[in-house]
């Protein structure tokens, strides 16, 4: 397959990207490197990505018709071009203070390049969607069939858009869209503004771990490899219209997740217990049932097993002995 892959210097990009440049699929990348978090992390990402003959990147920005144009003409057409769209702004708090960033990008960028997947008649477009669609819903496990009208932030009402929009572009364009809704993804070369990175940074530097809702949040942890795993059977399946739960299919307390950095690091954090923030959720909880009898999903890693694996790649990315 020819692959058009954003996101590709972010965390879940850089993986998907590298596990299909592995078994030999050609993925052209694109990525504006924005300064959201330490753009170094995403060229050290990039320079890895560019050691495979298969890629290719295109540095342009999703508001900007021209240079996605350009990726599209690498990529060309055909059943067996797809489009896997995983560039977004994706931080929840970050949406409540630059709504314009969320809107701009998440929305308006989402809508330049389902409409040139059409225009172009890709095989088929994935894209990642979120478990912020659920809002701050008491349900538990959710599961796709759940209403989806209350999101609790910003971020969570632009990725329940793009769902509406790939929803209309199938209808009425016959694209073939598969929506993702992740759920807290971890692992190696990770996000620096989620909460495995941060709480190991805290820890290390000694500083003190602000830890929000009282320490009283669960969620559903997925480990990278197995997110991953599903992404690419969502390309491979391609459905004619989707939308999938990806999950770890375990919730887990908040503060067993920050036992088991603490064990991996040999040192106990000094801990700030904070109120919930806004846009937050108390709990997520995956239902993956229908991604495990359409996809054959079937997420594997605990958090025992994952954690360790993100602790030694930040010792080993950060020089700590
Ligand atoms: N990581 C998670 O736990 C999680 C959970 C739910 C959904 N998601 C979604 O998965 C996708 C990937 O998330 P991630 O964790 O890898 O985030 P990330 O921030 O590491 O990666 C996103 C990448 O997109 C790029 N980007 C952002 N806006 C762009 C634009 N306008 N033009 C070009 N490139 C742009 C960024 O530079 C970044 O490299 C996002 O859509 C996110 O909303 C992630």
């Amino acid at each position: 397959m020819r692959i058009l892959l954003t996101g590709s210097a972010g965390f879940i990009g850089f993986h998907t990207a590298k596990a299909l440049l592995e078994r030999g699929d050609e993925v052209i990348g694109f990525d504006n490197f924005n300064d959201y978090y330490d753009p170094k992390l995403k060229e050290a990402r990039n320079k890895i990505l560019r050691q495979y003959k298969n890629f290719r990147l295109v540095r342009g920005d999703l508001k900007d018709k021209k240079s996605l144009k350009k990726a599209f003409d690498l990529m060309g057409a055909g059943p067996d071009t797809r489009v896997c769209h995983l560039a977004a702004q994706a931080g929840v708090r970050h949406s409540i203070e630059h709504p314009e960033m969320f809107l701009e990008d998440n929305i308006a960028g989402f809508g330049n390049i389902i409409d040139l997947a059409k225009e172009r008649k890709v095989g088929g477009f994935i894209y990642a969607s979120s478990s912020s669609v659920y809002g701050d819903s008491k349900i538990s496990p959710l599961s796709e069939d759940l209403n989806t009208d209350a999101q609790a932030s910003l971020y969570g009402m632009t990725k329940k858009a793009n769902e509406l929009q790939a929803s209309v572009y199938h209808h009425l364009f016959g694209l073939h869209c598969t929506g993702l809704r992740f759920f807290t993804v971890y692992g190696p070369w990770g996000r620096p503004d989620m909460a495995l990175y941060l709480f190991t940074d805290w820890i290390v530097k000694d500083k003190p771990m602000k830890i929000f809702g009282g320490g009283k949040m669960r969620r559903d942890f997925t480990y990278i490899d197995d997110i991953v795993a599903g992404v690419v059977a969502a390309l491979d399946k391609n459905y004619p219209c989707e939308v999938f739960n990806l999950g770890g299919d375990k919730t887990e307390e908040l503060m067993d997740y920050v036992k088991i950095i603490e064990q991996c690091l040999g040192k106990e954090g000094r801990k700030e217990f904070l109120p919930m923030q806004p846009g937050d959720v108390v709990q997520t909880s995956a239902n993956v049932d229908k991604a495990r009898k359409m996809l054959g999903y079937d997420p594997k890693t605990q958090i025992r097993e994952g954690i360790p694996q993100f602790i030694a790649w930040y010792k080993e990315y950060h020089n700590i002995a």
